[in-house]
């Protein structure tokens, strides 16, 4: 049976677009129950609709704190009975009440190697360190802001002509292949949650691990 999620957006839906892709062409097996943003005009939503997937907006300005916030999204993620909750491009931290109503069960995509440049402006922060490469983190969320264990990790280099949004650019190609193909672990029983993560070997695939000279090719 395909893995139910639950996917929460507050922008574009790169990343939502990869896994429903994804799952299209078989290599993902998931069924995208719900998309939830904080945000009206996250262009994801509208994605969302045209492949009749229900969607809704839960904003923060609507409640009188964060915890009545975190309280209606969890219940609002709930009644689509998620096995998965993935962030998805989600920019805001989440509260006890959906870590609580979750645990272990919500996975974020970063974009950086974490536990460097946590927080926003993952690119921005590698520039400016001169690193030599960065990538991306899938990780489950915890109480804390990118924090939780890391699930799996892809590296690009970083180009001496890069500036965060280039960068940016070329980390969310890698982003569009690690996270569904974590999600497909994690449906077809390769990645276990839990109180730890257990990864079998055979999930890894080589050929995501070594995009990165590909992908600093293909810019040439
Ligand atoms: C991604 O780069 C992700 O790592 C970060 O937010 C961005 C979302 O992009 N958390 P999109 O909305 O999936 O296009």
């Amino acid at each position: 049976m395909a893995l139910p999620v639950a996917i929460l957006i507050s922008g574009t839906g790169s990343n939502l677009r990869a896994i429903l892709d994804a799952a299209d062409a078989g290599a993902c097996d998931v069924e995208v129950r719900a998309v939830i943003s904080d945000r009206e005009s996250a262009a994801g939503l509208e994605l969302a609709r045209s492949r009749d997937i229900p969607t809704r907006v839960i904003k923060l300005k609507e409640f009188a704190d964060r915890a009545h916030w975190d309280a209606a999204l969890a219940a609002a993620v709930a009644e689509h009975a998620p096995s998965l909750v993935v962030l998805a491009g989600f920019m805001r931290v989440l509260g006890t009440a959906m870590i609580a109503r979750f645990p272990g069960r919500i996975i974020n995509v970063h974009p950086a190697l974490l536990p460097l440049f946590p927080g926003i402006d993952g690119p921005a922060q590698a520039v400016r360190a001169g690193v030599r490469v960065s990538g991306c983190t899938v990780h489950v969320v915890d109480s804390g802001v990118d924090t939780g264990p890391i699930i799996a990790q892809a590296v690009v280099p970083v180009l001496p002509a890069d500036d965060a949004d280039r960068l940016h650019r070329r980390i969310q190609q890698l982003e569009h292949r690690l996270l569904p193909a974590v999600i497909d672990g994690v449906a077809r029983g390769r990645i276990e949650l839990g109180d730890e993560v257990r990864i079998a070997e055979r999930w890894f695939d080589p050929a995501a691990m070594l995009a990165s000279p590909a992908l600093a090719l293909e810019e040439k």
